[in-house]
């Protein structure tokens, strides 16, 4: 649309100029996602990713724990997030206090953070996972540590989703997706008398009801592959909005019906502040040198799991 071109033309050159590229989470609006983007992809793609590339500068757009992965893993580059108000409902439900005071009451149990979470946070964490990687993190880690129950925090939902997939005990937190805690049991329901035959895919960070109504459950990339492999004729991707505007570009033959609820911190990047972040060179994200080590290895243990 026009009303993109002179901000994607900018950005274009901008990247070239300050040799930068862009991470681009699923979530992002197509125009970022499709037109500026160098990388795409689920939270664990992204992670992976950043430690790949040879650019100077990434921009992150995502949100802030994004970023703060991102500059983990490369602690010589600059990391832009272009709205430091970009958080998360999961990042900002827990402490690193919080997360002391737990580790307390269960001496000696492995700690799993989800990534949506701060540095600090992790900082106190033995393996980081996603919702790509958990159930495989959750059952390495209790393979090696000899133990049928982990502390995994902060979504409650996710922990007690893959609680169900492993029979293993999760010791959580009371942390939710502000976007995945709205979608109920009775609407999925509803969506399929309405549209007989759709395939239903729900993403983890939902309430275990509503993953119990879906056919799968998966991160946002194993929903992009489940839709390019099975290519259903309807399906119903219970998760962010826009997600659905990604994949049904990618997928002409397929229909997406969709309850919409929208993620208002991923929404706060956009093609205008990507493009100032890219002019300015803001907001460079940095980690406490305190934190650093314990945060990076965190995120390391995952990536090599
Ligand atoms: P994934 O893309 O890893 O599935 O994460 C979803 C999410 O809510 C990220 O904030
Ligand atoms: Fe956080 Fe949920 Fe937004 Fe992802 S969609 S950034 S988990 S609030």
């Amino acid at each position: 649309e026009t009303r993109f071109a002179d901000d994607i033309e900018a950005i274009l050159r901008l990247k070239r100029e300050r040799n930068a590229v862009i991470l681009a989470h699923n979530y992002q609006t197509p125009e970022i996602f499709h037109c500026v983007s160098d990388i795409r992809g689920d939270s664990l793609a992204l992670a992976r990713e950043a430690q790949n590339t040879d650019a100077s500068v990434i921009v992150m757009a995502g949100v802030h724990f994004m970023a703060e992965t991102a500059k983990l893993m490369n602690p010589h580059k600059t990391v832009l997030i272009p709205d430091s108000r970009a958080g998360c409902s999961l990042a900002e439900s827990i402490t690193a206090e919080n997360v002391r005071a737990l580790k307390r009451t269960y001496p000696g149990v492995p700690v799993i953070t989800y990534v949506n979470s701060s540095a600090a946070v992790k900082a106190e964490t033995d393996v980081c996972c996603t919702s790509g990687n958990a159930k495989r993190v959750v059952e390495t880690v209790a393979r090696e540590w000899n133990t049928d129950r982990v502390i995994m925090i902060p979504d409650e939902f996710l922990a007690k989703n893959i609680q169900k997939q492993t029979g293993i005990e999760m010791l959580t937190w009371p942390g939710h997706c502000e976007v995945h805690e709205k979608f109920t049991p009775l609407e999925v329901r509803q969506y399929r008398r309405m549209h007989p035959g759709v395939v239903v895919l729900a993403h983890p960070e939902c309430p275990p009801e509503v993953v119990a109504e879906a056919d799968y459950s998966g991160s946002t990339a194993d929903m992009q592959n489940l839709v390019a492999r099975e290519q259903p004729k309807k399906v119903l991707l219970v998760t962010e909005c826009s997600m659905s505007d990604n994949l049904a570009t990618q997928n002409p033959h397929t229909e997406f019906v969709r309850p919409c609820n929208l993620c208002p911190h991923m929404k706060r990047i956009t093609l205008p502040a990507i493009r100032h972040a890219l002019e300015t060179m803001t907001t460079p994200v940095e980690i406490p040198a305190d934190l650093f080590p314990a945060a990076r290895r965190a995120v390391e243990r995952m990536l090599a799991i």
